[in-house]
């Protein structure tokens, strides 16, 4: 396979970009459909697609943040309006989030761990496929991937849980470069 120097500079130079700077237009109903069949094309020991996806669009994105409101009004009872507000607004202004549900499949050959890292790969893969297509993306996983309640009302079912939501779409910014570890400082070379 020849050099892709295009596909070597984003990997160099890929930075997410934030929800707050995420803005309509939003993928069509093809290209969600290319962003979901990239994402999901990911390392899987034994084929067991333990991952589910949720999208979370148009009026939805609405709904789910007053409901997540309502779960942090009973989780914090005295959490002021702001607060609140902050919540309706967790899938605002993106007109996209994928939530990435971790579904492990008992007894299956692969390991948890590796069923684990497989979902991950997929919250990887979408905002590639989202930048891919000319889109931007970030993947948080916010309190709401650790409550219970709210994984519920989200989606998640029994053994389930969320391992991330990716929040797509058109960026209002340009993210300055964050700095990254120095390679010299997280790799060795194994000796005996
Ligand atoms: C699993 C995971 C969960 C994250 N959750 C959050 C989060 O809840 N809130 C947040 O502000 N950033 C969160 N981040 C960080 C964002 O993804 C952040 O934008 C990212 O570190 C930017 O990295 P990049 O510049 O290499 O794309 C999370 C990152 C990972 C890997």
């Amino acid at each position: 396979m020849p050099r892709n120097e295009t596909l070597v500079n984003y990997f160099k130079t890929r930075r997410s970009v934030g929800m707050a700077f995420l803005s309509e237009p939003g993928p069509s109903a093809s290209d969600v459909d290319e962003i979901l069949t990239i994402g999901t094309r990911v390392p899987d020991h034994g084929k067991y697609a333990p991952w589910r996806l949720v999208l979370i669009e148009g009026h939805a994105r609405v709904r789910a943040g007053e409901k997540l409101a309502e779960i942090a009004r009973r989780n914090r009872p005295g959490i002021d309006e702001q607060s609140l507000e902050i919540e309706r607004r967790q899938f605002l202004p993106a007109p996209l989030t994928i939530g990435v549900i971790f579904s492990p499949k008992p007894n299956a050959k692969a390991p948890e761990l590796e069923q684990l890292l497989s979902a991950g790969s997929v919250c990887l893969s979408l905002c590639h496929a989202a930048f891919a297509l000319g889109y931007a993306a970030t993947w948080v996983s916010r309190w709401f991937s650790f409550d219970t309640a709210a994984q519920q009302m989200l989606g998640a079912r029994g053994g389930e849980r969320f391992v991330g939501f990716v929040h797509i779409g058109t960026p209002t910014a340009t993210p300055e470069d964050r700095e990254r570890p120095a390679l010299a400082d997280v790799v060795t070379r194994w000796q005996d």
